[in-house]
Order: C-alpha cells, then sequence, then structure tokens
C-alpha cells in the first residue's frame, strides 16, 4: 500500500450519558432512548485515492491484528456502500490505513467510529457533496451507533440508536474510561438483557425524563452525575462480575459517577473537574485488577474532522 495519504479523518469514541433499553423489536433490534455524548478518544483514518477501482484497507494499533481487513469489516462495507450509493464513476477507489487507539469491542463504538470516518473521508476524497445527514443516513444502514459517529457532539438517539436529535453542549464533563483485559459481545450483552428481563430481573424501559435530558446536556457534573443511567450494566455485569469492583474503586477514589460505558466493558467514570479525573486516572489502576488501561477524555467532542495530509 502506498505510504501516500491525500486526507486524515480525525473520528471520537462514545459513551451513552443514558442508555435507556426497551423490549426486543421484531427485527431482533432494542428500542432505545439514549443521549450520546462523542468523547475525545480517537481513531486515525488515513484515505487516499486509487483510480483502479480497488478499496483496500489495513489496520494498525491496539487489538488490531485480531480484525479482519476484507468485506466483512465495517470500515470496509462503509467504503462499498458510499461507492454505490453515490454513484461514483467505475474506477474510484481508495486505499484506507485505520490507526486503532479507541478500545476495541469495549463498548465505545470505535468500529462504528471507523464506518463514520470512512463516510465522511471518501464522501471528501472522491468529491462526492454529500450532506452530513446523506452520510448519516448511510450510516444507519451499517451500524445502530454509526450515525452518530457521523455528527458527534451530544444527541439524543431513539429508534435502534439512529435516529438522532442533536443538543446541545452546556460545557465540558472530564472522563476517566478503564478498559478491561477483555472485550464483550453486544449481541450478547443484549441477549442476556432479554433473558434478565424474561426472569422478570429488569424492566425494559425507554422513558428518558426531560428533565434528565435538560440536565445531561447542561455540562455541568453535579447535575449529570445523578442521572448517569445504563441499561445493560445489569447484563454486562452479569457476564463480567468483575466489573462491580473496577465501578466501586471509582466511587470509592472520588468519581462522581460511575457506569459501564454502552454494551461493555469498559468502565465510565464522571470527575468533578479535569484536576480530579487526572488524579483518579492515576489510582484507578492500583484498585481493580479488572482495569486494563486508564484513559483521560472530555466531551462532548465534534464529529470527524477531516485534514488534508502530504
Ligand atoms: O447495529 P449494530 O450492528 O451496531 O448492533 C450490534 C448488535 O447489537 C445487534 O446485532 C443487536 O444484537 C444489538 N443491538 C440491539 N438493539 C439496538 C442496537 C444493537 O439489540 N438498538
Amino acid at each position: 500500500m502506498p505510504d501516500r495519504s491525500d486526507l486524515v479523518v480525525e473520528v471520537p469514541a462514545k459513551v451513552n450519558l443514558a442508555l435507556c433499553v426497551g423490549p426486543r423489536r421484531a427485527d431482533g433490534y432494542h428500542e432505545l432512548a439514549t443521549l450520546f455524548q462523542a468523547v475525545s478518544l480517537y481513531d486515525e483514518v488515513a484515505l487516499s485515492a486509487r483510480d483502479d477501482g480497488q478499496i483496500r484497507l489495513a489496520m494498525t494499533g491496539e487489538g488490531s491484528e485480531t480484525l479482519a481487513c476484507d468485506q466483512t469489516n465495517l470500515a470496509m462495507r462503509a467504503a462499498v456502500l458510499m461507492r454505490e450509493r453515490a454513484e461514483a464513476p467505475p474506477g474510484l477507489g481508495a486505499d484506507i490505513r485505520i490507526d486503532k487507539h479507541v478500545p476495541m469491542a469495549g463498548g465505545m463504538a470505535g468500529g462504528s467510529a471507523d464506518a463514520a470516518a470512512v463516510l465522511v473521508g471518501c464522501n471528501a476524497l472522491w468529491g462526492l457533496g454529500l450532506s452530513l445527514d446523506q452520510l448519516a443516513a448511510l450510516g444507519a444502514e451499517l451500524g445502530s451507533d454509526v450515525s452518530f459517529l457521523v455528527y458527534g457532539g451530544n444527541a439524543l438517539g431513539t429508534g435502534r440508536g439512529e435516529k438522532l436529535a442533536p443538543q446541545p453542549a452546556g460545557g465540558q464533563l472530564e472522563w476517566v474510561f478503564a478498559t478491561a483485559p477483555r472485550g464483550l459481545s453486544t449481541p450478547l450483552v443484549y441477549r442476556t438483557f432479554d433473558d434478565m428481563a424474561a426472569q422478570g430481573r429488569i424492566r425494559p424501559n425507554v422513558e428518558l425524563p426531560d428533565e434528565a435530558l435538560r440536565d445531561l446536556c447542561s455540562g455541568e457534573a453535579q447535575r449529570v452525575a445523578p442521572w448517569l443511567r445504563n441499561d445493560l450494566q445489569a447484563a454486562a455485569l452479569e457476564l463480567y462480575p468483575e466489573l462491580a469492583t473496577t465501578l466501586e474503586a471509582g466511587r470509592s477514589a472520588g468519581a462522581l459517577a460511575a457506569i459501564v460505558s454502552g454494551s461493555g466493558p469498559t468502565c465510565a467514570f464522571l470527575a468533578t473537574d479535569a484536576a480530579a479525573a487526572d488524579r483518579l486516572a492515576e489510582q484507578l489502576p492500583g484498585l481493580s485488577s479488572e482495569v486494563r488501561d486508564v484513559r483521560r477524555a472530555h466531551g462532548p467532542v465534534p464529529g470527524p474532522q477531516a485534514r488534508v495530509d502530504g
């Protein structure tokens, strides 16, 4: 693959400040009401144009050796879909190199972020001129989180997560994320959620009160903390009980709130301010054996940003 890059896209990860999960639908997905926030952990996607019609993908970074770079990869599917739907002239192709920093299989939507970056990147690289809304609609065909990662910021997600209403960004939240030694499969977490619901141990519901949404968007950590909620957390803990130790360690070390991020197993800790978050990030690894790595981040941040490179 040539090392020339025409374009580099930085794409953030996400955390769900509130993730309310309803019952399983006929199509197998679950109805959601969620407040997404894009956070400052980034994958970097470099794209250069090819004129032989080939789309090639390579990945570097943590855990990337476990990922297939073929048609099963969501980033590859994003490029192929983009070319089909935009009726791009034959011969258009791309070399795509993804440098991964977002934890994989961690509940932070790293794979969806890469797909969103490819949509934004190919749109620019090939001069297709699609709007963000059009890119987000394509994203929805690829996965439930891809549309949000086209936009970034804060957004209320409904449907299976793909129907988005952008929300104001009141202020900056300071986060600490603790990754875990092993991953969790999102479909398995949802299946466990269904089993627990069938046993009457949890009650699916998608109510996110208006005042919760207002407080969550305020950007004031003290107002946000009481509303942080993840309905998948009980299922993630059922599959990975040791995460409870990590969550408790963060709380006892001063986090305002601690939740599993998305389908897990990454744990998200909200801190009072940047200094408190830095202190927490230093302490956490010594407090739980299930902490593999600790990342500092803030949110909300904008969605994929493309820059010309090389
Ligand atoms: O849409 P995406 O491919 O990211 O979803 C991965 C899996 O997570 C789905 O196959 C489904 O099992 C589960 N899921 C769900 N309900 C949602 C989103 C995802 O059941 N709203």
